[in-house]
């Protein structure tokens, strides 16, 4: 009896754990929260007000919104950023019939060779991978103070909260107040903080001062669907595009795990009858 007892307080216990790990966020850690002590800025990162569509156990894509993050993408991201993982056939599943996807990837270049074997640019097909701006990376450098634009297609996996930090740097081009400044001066030992010429501030970039000029200005786009393109709509639209472009079963994979919580909740209930059935004439009843 008391073995059972044990048996099932120790299962409620595990269960419990469980549950409070993975349905609560941050209750667990294996890690005790270390702050960086280089980061002098902005940690905390931004969030649209309601959340992500796609976040959370039951999220879904908002497909108008992935179409108009494309929108962001290629007007205004694609002059400097590859997404060399993203084929032009991919844009199928964002709600694209056929025939747009054929005149959307026509609409790109990439190269292709002409009939003396030389590099011309050509319309690209649906079976293309996106472009990338540049041919080399020196190029890529030479264009923009020796940065890189990194390719695009798996930066929010590359970074941590990917999907709030894209939302929460592109809005990240603010002044420095002074407190950020007087502990930004306090960690370099006393140095003043300062941009240097070619470099920009920006909050959310782990070093303050990013290489990347500021992007979306109000109305710097229009959009298709005719949504008002401010810079929080297209900063929240460019973050699910790449969260898409760097998961794009994120929300079949949390489908397929309710199905399998309640497969394994079936498979506990038949265990437990069989458990009975089987039992039933081999226990004695207590007189
Ligand atoms: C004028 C060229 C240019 C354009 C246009 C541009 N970027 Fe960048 N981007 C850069 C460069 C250069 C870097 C590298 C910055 C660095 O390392 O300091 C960068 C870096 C980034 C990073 C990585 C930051 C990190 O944590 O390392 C992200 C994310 C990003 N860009 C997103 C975007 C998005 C989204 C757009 C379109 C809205 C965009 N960029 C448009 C030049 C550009």
């Amino acid at each position: 009896m008391t073995i059972r007892l044990g048996g099932i307080i120790f299962g409620l216990v595990l269960v419990g754990i469980l549950v409070l790990w993975s349905l609560v966020p941050d209750t667990l850690k294996y890690t005790p929260a270390t702050k960086a002590a280089y980061y002098a800025f902005h940690e905390e990162k931004l969030e649209p007000e309601g959340g992500f569509s796609f976040a959370g156990l039951g999220g879904k894509w908002d497909y108008q919104q992935l179409q108009r993050g494309y929108q962001v993408y290629k007007e205004v991201c694609s002059s400097c950023h590859s997404m060399k993982f993203v084929a032009f056939r991919n844009l199928a599943e964002l709600g694209y019939t056929e025939a747009e996807v054929r005149a959307e990837a026509a609409s790109w270049e990439v190269p292709g060779l002409n009939e003396y074997g030389e590099v011309t640019p050509r319309p690209a097909e649906p079976t293309d991978y996106f472009p990338s701006p540049y041919p080399i990376e020196v190029a890529a450098r030479a264009a923009i103070n020796n940065a890189l634009p990194p390719d695009l297609s798996l930066i929010t996996k590359a970074r941590p909260d990917g999907s709030k930090y894209v939302y929460s740097l592109m809005q990240g081009y603010v002044e420095p107040t002074e407190e950020d400044l007087a502990k930004a001066k306090e960690l370099a030992g006393g140095v003043e903080w300062e941009t240097p010429v070619g470099l920009y501030f920006n909050e959310h970039f782990y070093n303050g001062n990013i290489a990347m000029p500021p992007q979306l200005y109000p109305d710097l786009i229009t959009y298709a669907d005719g949504t008002e393109a401010t810079q929080e709509q297209m900063a929240q639209d460019i973050a699910a595009f790449l969260t898409w472009t760097a998961e794009p079963s994120l929300v079949e994979r949390k489908q397929t795990g309710w199905f399998v919580i309640g497969f394994l909740l079936f498979a506990t209930g038949l265990g437990f009858l069989s458990y009975k059935q089987i039992w039933a004439t081999k226990k004695k009843k207590k007189a």
